[in-house]
């Protein structure tokens, strides 16, 4: 049997944590692969990871395939760092096809991509809509002519709530707070923890300050940035656990969930 790895706050590193904690980057290439190949009939290349924290699908995207090219953006040089020493250094002459870039979402300068992704709700940094407005119309803009904007979206009545969820990860528990909500303005504060079985804990490991919009804000604003569709993928239901089964499909109409996550695809 393989042998629990045995973290403690002193010694356990807080990105590689997050990336096994909360990031799947294999359902997320297979995803993007699936949607673009149905809506364009052939495989897209050229990816933009926004807001990339460590490039972690950058370095799955450009490993799925010979010709695929990624390059991710974000603004803060640590994690850029980290993330160009452990995901992009491990890919060996995969590496020349991926970048990782300090970059402003909002001022980006890159060439034009056939995908630009923005995930786990990053984009809710953007509190103000007329900052939401502006970053979907520059990612609009650095669109291919084929091309498609991703993002997720979490809601439900639990989105709203103060809550602690914990999830037991191999010799740690991850912890998910949701520490305060306004339901004046939609701002919504979360926290990420980690507890160790030596009873340490990295409390506040990462910290989230943002707006809770729901689908249609966002479909709206979507609209007025020039997008010609947008579209929710909805995630089905496991019969027997009850729990959101990993597969998304084309949704219009749906029942509401206590909680729930969702991808959103926008076409230019
Ligand atoms: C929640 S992390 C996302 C990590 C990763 N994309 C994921 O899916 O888990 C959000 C990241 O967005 C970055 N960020 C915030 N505002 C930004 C901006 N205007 N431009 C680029 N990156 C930004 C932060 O530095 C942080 O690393």
């Amino acid at each position: 049997m393989p042998r629990r790895p045995k973290y403690t706050a002193k010694t356990a590193d807080r990105h590689a944590l997050y990336e096994m904690s909360v990031q799947a980057p294999e359902n997320e290439v297979h995803f993007l692969d699936r949607v673009f190949r149905k809506t364009y009939r052939r495989r897209p290349l050229s990816l933009r990871e926004d807001f990339c924290g460590t490039g972690l699908l950058c370095r799955h995207w450009v490993e799925s395939h010979k010709k695929r090219t990624a390059v991710g953006l974000d603004l803060d040089p640590e994690v850029i760092e980290w993330g160009r020493r452990n995901n992009l250094g491990q890919l060996g002459k995969a590496q020349e096809r991926a970048r990782l870039l300090r970059e402003d979402v909002l001022e980006a300068k890159e060439p034009l991509s056939e995908i630009i992704c923005a995930f786990n709700f990053s984009y809710w940094v953007f509190k103000e809509r007329s900052q939401l407005l502006r970053y979907f119309e520059s990612a609009r803009a650095a669109l291919a002519r084929e091309g498609m904007f991703v993002c997720d979206l979490l809601g439900g009545p639990d989105a709203q709530c103060l809550l602690e969820e914990r999830k037991s990860m191999p010799g740690f528990k991850y912890v998910w707070d949701q520490e305060e909500f306004n339901p004046i303005d939609h701002s919504l504060k979360c926290a990420i923890h980690f507890d160790f079985p030596d009873g340490s804990r990295v409390r506040r490991a990462f910290t989230y300050d943002w707006r809770l919009w729901s689908a249609a804000e966002i479909r709206d604003c979507l609209a007025d940035a020039g997008f010609s569709k947008s579209e929710i993928y909805w995630e089905g239901t496991d019969k027997r656990t009850m729990s959101g089964n990993g597969i998304f499909t084309r949704r219009s109409k749906v029942q509401n969930e206590q909680a729930w996550v969702a991808y959103l695809v926008a076409l230019p």
